[in-house]
């Protein structure tokens, strides 16, 4: 019994040092390829020097501090100190994609001059979902669609009494209320306007008001892309689709029953009629397509134009002697006209001088987005160091626009410094609507949407903050407790 005891563990003993060993050679095996890929993590393969900064840590990078939020309307910490550290261009890396984040003027200037052949348009997640950026060929015909309905011709021709007739209701609607939430007040307004020039009201009578769906929806495109019950961003995905079902339903409907027939004759053109128009034209142009652009259309017309009026609103109640000068820049256009109550024109729009300094400064000072969002099509060299291929970019607009080198102060809210500011500073460090071959083909509609409302604003009402004001950037300008005011008409 003792022996077959005895022989079984010496048969045992030499088995257990061969696992251990074995256990040991995994662990070390192990060790050398996490240590590896450790190293390869924060020193990425290139064929030239990177650009310096830091990865971060494994699989999230420095995502949580890009996140951080600031209560400051200045560049966010993560962005401010990289800066300071590494210079105006460094690496860094967000959600595991490796990103190049320049705030270098003349690069910036370069590459969105050779755009689509030295970079490509690049998409955050949610929007890549939203919009399908992986195909660029339709990119064209948008834009042209987009100039067509929105550009100076069709503001010259209809848009602006159209957009005076619609902010003069509104606001006498706001004064009405005890206070406003101008930016969830603005999406409505802008959402509205827009959705009547893309489809003609065909969804006023929807069970559930667009506007009210794009306010919840718009919250949730910048929040962590996190797909599960309860978060922001399903919510987001689910309404994403519930507006798509409606624009859906509103195309086939149009579809089965042209204009000619459902909405008598002297309608004109709107936008949808000119993609159906277009169906059999356009290899690209189908149901689907259609459904992604006026989705597309109405969030780019709404979300950058409201955060730019509340930011007014608050901008200009704090500073009483640029509200003085823009007043009487208005009641001067209304005291050279023969009748007062004529309808504002692009003439008038055109003298509106210090209006458009005013424009310029708040979208400024906004730079809501962190930057525009380009990939590399080749190794791109710059300074002695190499942007391989691939990578992400962020043309860092945020940083430029709030640079003191090219802009004195540049928190300061002072619109009259753009009465002699150089020109080479406006084409390469202040392009809040891009620049080069996507230069945004609504900048000029927003400029006169934007303008018409502070004409009928400055010159009919005051207002006042009830509760909020709060900036934050993270790095998304948001405005967390709201901006709400009370609008009262003027009394003088
Ligand atoms: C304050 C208002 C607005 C701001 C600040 C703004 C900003 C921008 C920027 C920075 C870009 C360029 C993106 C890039 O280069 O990657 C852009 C593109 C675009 N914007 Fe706007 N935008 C505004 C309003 C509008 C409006 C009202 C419309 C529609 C009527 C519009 C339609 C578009 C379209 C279709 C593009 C894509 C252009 C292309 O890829 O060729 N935007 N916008």
């Amino acid at each position: 019994m003792s022996s077959a005891i005895l022989s079984s563990f010496q048969s045992y003993a030499p088995a257990k040092t061969d696992l251990l060993s074995v256990a040991w050679g995994l662990v070390a095996l192990l060790t050398i390829y996490i240590t590896h890929w450790l190293y390869r993590w924060r020193n990425p393969k290139t064929k030239g020097v990177l650009p310096p900064g830091s990865m971060g840590l494994p699989f999230i990078g420095e995502t949580i501090q890009l996140i951080m939020p600031s209560a400051s309307i200045d560049l966010p910490p993560f962005i401010k100190s990289r800066l300071k550290r590494y210079g105006p261009i460094f690496r860094t890396n967000v959600a595991g994609r490796p990103v190049i984040i320049s705030a270098d003027s003349e690069f910036n200037y370069y590459i969105l001059r050779h755009d689509e052949r030295l970079v490509e348009s690049w998409s955050l997640d949610t929007f890549a979902k939203l919009f399908d950026q992986n195909d660029q060929s339709w990119r064209k015909y948008v834009r042209n669609l987009a100039l067509n309905h929105f550009g100076v011709e069709a503001l010259k021709e209809r848009l602006i009494p159209r957009m005076e007739d619609t902010i003069r209701e509104t606001l006498a609607a706001w004064s009405s209320q005890e206070s406003m939430e101008v930016k969830s007040a603005a999406i409505t307004l802008t959402i509205d306007f827009a959705g009547r020039q893309l489809f003609s009201g065909d969804l006023e009578k929807a069970p559930l008001k667009l506007s009210d769906m794009y306010n919840v929806l718009l919250q949730g495109l910048m929040s962590f892309p996190l797909n599960i019950p309860g978060t922001a961003h399903h919510k987001c995905l689910k309404i994403h689709r519930e507006v798509r079902l409606m624009m859906g339903d509103v195309l086939k409907k149009r579809r089965m029953s042209p204009p000619s027939s459902s909405h008598g004759t002297d309608r004109q053109e709107d936008l949808l009629d000119h993609l159906i128009r277009d169906l059999n034209k356009e290899s690209f142009l189908n149901e689907d397509f259609i459904v992604q652009q006026l989705f597309g259309l109405l969030y780019v017309s709404s979300d950058s134009i409201s955060i730019t009026l509340a930011l007014a609103f608050k901008l200009l109640a704090e500073h009483p002697s640029v509200l003085e000068e823009l007043t009487a820049e208005h009641e001067e256009i209304l005291k050279n006209r023969e009748n007062l109550d004529s309808p504002l024109t692009w003439n008038e729009y055109k003298s509106m001088t210090f209006t458009l300094q005013v424009i310029n400064e708040v979208l400024r000072l906004a730079s809501f987005a962190p930057g525009l969002f380009r990939r590399a099509l080749q190794d791109i060299p710059i300074n002695g160091y190499t942007i391989p291929k691939g990578w992400v970019i962020v043309i860092a607009t945020a940083a430029l626009h709030l640079n003191s080198n090219q802009f004195d102060d540049p928190l300061e809210f002072n619109p009259r410094r753009w009465k002699d500011i150089e020109s080479s500073v406006v084409s390469k460090s202040f392009m809040p609507f891009g620049l080069g071959l996507k230069q945004c083909p609504g900048a000029e509609y927003s400029r006169v949407f934007l303008a018409i409302f502070l004409h009928v604003l400055v010159t009919k009402y005051r207002w006042a903050l009830v509760k909020g004001g709060k900036i934050v950037r993270a790095p998304i300008i948001r405005f967390p407790h709201g901006f709400h005011y009370k609008i009262s008409e003027r009394i003088n």
